[in-house]
């Protein structure tokens, strides 16, 4: 036999050796970290593992990506890229009450308009990072963290160390691999594996996780994915983007789909439950949630119909069709130390209480939010006072109340500087306009305080708005001291050399920070307007604003009314945009940023807003994505969707099984796209609409 067809038989025996070892790996993986249940020793597990990677070692054109050995790690990255989620990832709203509760299912129930009750999913609120993991054809080919919910960081590697995540989906036959699926779920990591990497940490003297959940954050944004590897994390799938092949018509049934496929779906989901069970659940919960080996920060509830979720759509950050109802907050008791007053971005002053630190539900906290004068002295809080703590979620600690019986008569009552603590101007209590009763918050009125100036650049600079890198608060501050920056609009006015004058500050990093700023100048109109800082007017809004409106000029130009007829603007945010606009001071900030050399990249020009003055109606089922999705689409490309046929309908998008707009779409003569053509339309590059 010559030498070439001896190699190849050899590789041919190599080959379907690799694929037996595979096959079996990706099983007994399954059966240990998705179903608990394994059925071989770890050695044995092991062994079979050692002579995968001595065989892929050995014929290095045999690896691919998804082989059970890419679980140890890839070589670092030198950074993270980001991608974009097919479709956004949105947050939750938040109950807190069974009132909440009810109230959200009234909601729905009018939404949808039906008599009947409505069935719910209710699943645990994992307190962790949520990912998205793309599979093409069965292969996991993409995994990105949420982000901002509409891009994320690229942490596939990453992803692919965690043993419970499968690489390819199971094909068990009880449902069809889809040929393109999204799945979303929390990746975490649970109280045992967390405190024997704090043990493991401290012994190497390295610095301890605060939590689970920043040790889980830590471990999956790193950069070095071997780390990321012998980190022990875990996920629970709870959702779904893209599904393109045959879907469940259920929530519930989709969860046991994405059981099927191997992924981990927490055990404690209850499927179709009425909104009473779901209320008997959440306690149930609370009541075992210190029992369970993770932490949970609440219940989720979902409309369980899927079609019904369609119908109800989303708002700018979260469903309509779901709701986290969280559990009370982790409590502790401290004593207030001191009382400091902060002056923020819109002069509103803060009392903040300098706390004797304590620990509370695993976090270090030695401030404290009092809210406010009123707030104070209506709970009767005294400096020196022992307070209870508490922390929700993300939000900043604030002081519940005083335990009086502690007091020793030392303790004394706060009063608000009568003076802003920054600028010494005199401090005012503003009038409600609606009530015309005294406001709650004292404010500083001088728009040149530097306290405000500080605050109002902090925002401006930060991701979100303009991400100016390098340009962190230190520097901000010392900037306004030495009034390098009034306003936002003099970040664009400073030079390499003057930065480079700033205390500490090298000539490399000035030139970073002068090159970040003339990066920075592009920049999407929704970030643009959340960047300016108008009361109100957050990511959400802004998006909306920038949706609504073609150019800034136009915007600057809108009266009230104009405002009030985008969907999502309320009395509240449209007075405070007339109020902005209307001041000189922040109009003619506006002009000098325009001056400087910024670009606004409005939706047309980023080849994003092709569909702007496109209106399309909606029939059929789409097989590749639900309603609400396709109406998420056509608007981020600047297209509107109407319930209704009329002459002014540009498209009907007919999906599986049209309805009467069908035939109604042919007399008006209106173009009818099918699934196949309307994808196109979205994918399109510019001008081709
Ligand atoms: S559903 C549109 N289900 O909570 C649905 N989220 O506060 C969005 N989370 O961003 C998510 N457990 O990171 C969902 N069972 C669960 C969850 C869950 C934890 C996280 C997730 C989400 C955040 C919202």
């Amino acid at each position: 036999m010559p030498d070439s067809e001896k190699t190849d038989s050899m590789t041919a025996d190599v080959r379907s050796e690799v694929k037996r070892l595979r096959d079996a790996l990706h099983h007994h993986n399954y059966r240990y970290h998705t179903l608990d249940d394994p059925e071989i020793s770890d050695t044995q597990y092991d062994r079979l593992l050692q002579r995968l990677l001595e065989l892929e070692r050995a014929h290095p054109q045999l690896l691919t990506p998804d082989s059970p050995t890419v679980r140890v790690g890839a070589p670092p990255l030198e950074k993270f890229e980001t991608a974009a989620h097919s479709v956004p990832m949105t947050s939750l709203d938040n109950a807190f009450s069974d009132g909440d509760i009810l109230y959200f299912d009234q909601r729905v129930r009018k939404l949808l308009d039906t008599g009947k009750p409505v069935l719910y999913t209710a699943e645990v609120k994992i307190d962790g990072l949520a990912v998205e993991m793309v599979y093409e054809k069965g292969r996991l080919v993409q995994a990105t963290t949420r982000g901002d919910g509409a891009r994320g960081e690229v942490i596939t590697d990453n992803i692919r160390t965690i043993r419970s995540v499968p690489l390819v989906l199971r094909a068990t036959g009880s449902w069809p691999v889809p040929d393109l699926l999204d799945v979303r779920g929390e990746v975490f990591m649970d109280r045992a594996g967390f405190s024997s990497l704090n043990i493991h940490r401290e012994k190497s003297g390295l610095p301890l996780f605060a939590n689970p959940r920043n040790a889980a954050a830590g471990s999956l944004r790193q950069l070095d994915s071997r780390i990321t590897a012998t980190r022990p994390l875990k996920i629970f799938c709870y959702g779904v983007g893209r599904f393109q092949g045959p879907r469940p018509h259920t929530h519930g049934r989709l969860l046991d789909c994405l059981a099927t496929f191997g992924f981990t779906v927490n055990p404690l989901t209850r499927a179709a439950l009425s909104i009473t069970a779901v209320l008997a659940f959440y306690r149930e919960l609370a009541a075992t949630r210190n029992a369970l080996p993770y932490d949970i920060d609440g219940m989720v509830i979902k409309v369980d119909e899927l079609a019904d979720q369609e119908r109800l759509g989303a708002k700018a950050r979260s469903p309509r069709w779901a709701m986290a109802y969280k559990f009370p907050a982790a409590q502790e008791t401290t004593r207030i130390l001191d009382i400091e007053v902060q002056v923020g971005r819109t002069g509103a002053l803060t009392p903040v209480a300098i706390l004797e630190p304590v620990s509370v539900g695993g976090v270090t906290v030695s401030r404290a939010t009092l809210h406010n004068e009123d707030d104070i002295a209506q709970k009767d809080i005294r400096l020196g006072d022992t307070v209870f703590v508490e922390r929700a979620g993300d939000v900043i600690p604030r002081v519940v109340k005083a335990v009086t019986s502690h007091r020793t008569g030392a303790e004394t009552v706060f009063r608000m500087p009568a003076a802003c603590p920054v600028c010494g101007e005199p401090t005012v209590r503003e009038i409600d306009a609606a009530s015309g009763k005294r406001g709650a918050v004292t404010r500083c009125v001088n728009a040149a305080c530097p306290a405000q100036v500080r605050e109002n650049i902090r925002h401006f600079a930060a991701k979100g708005a303009f991400d100016i890198d390098g340009l962190g608060d230190k520097l901000i501050s010392r900037l306004v001291d030495r009034q390098l920056i009034q306003n936002a609009a003099d970040i664009f006015d400073l030079t390499k050399d003057t930065l480079a004058d700033v205390d500490r500050m090298g000539e490399k990093s000035a030139e970073n920070l002068a090159a970040a700023i003339e990066q920075s100048k592009r920049i999407p109109f929704s970030r643009f307007l959340f960047a300016l800082g108008i009361r109100y007017v957050g990511e959400g809004v802004a998006d909306l604003l920038a949706r609504a409106f073609p150019d800034l000029n136009t915007l600057m130009a809108a009266d009230k009314d104009r405002l009030l007829a985008v969907d999502g603007i309320g009395e509240r945010i449209a007075e405070s945009l007339v109020h902005y606009l209307s001041q000189p001071r922040n109009r003619e900030m506006i002009h000098r940023l325009l001056d400087s050399g910024i670009s606004i990249r409005y939706p047309e020009t980023e080849g994003t807003g092709r569909l702007t003055g496109k209106t399309f109606v909606l029939t059929g089922t789409l097989s590749t994505m639900t309603r609400a999705q396709a109406k998420q689409h056509i608007g981020r490309l600047g297209g509107k969707v109407t319930g209704s046929l009329s002459t002014h309908t540009d498209f009907l998008v007919a999906g599986a099984a049209p309805g009467s707009k069908l035939a109604k779409a042919r007399n008006l003569n209106i173009r009818i796209l099918d699934e196949e053509a309307f994808q196109q339309l979205l994918s399109d590059a510019p001008g081709s609409s």
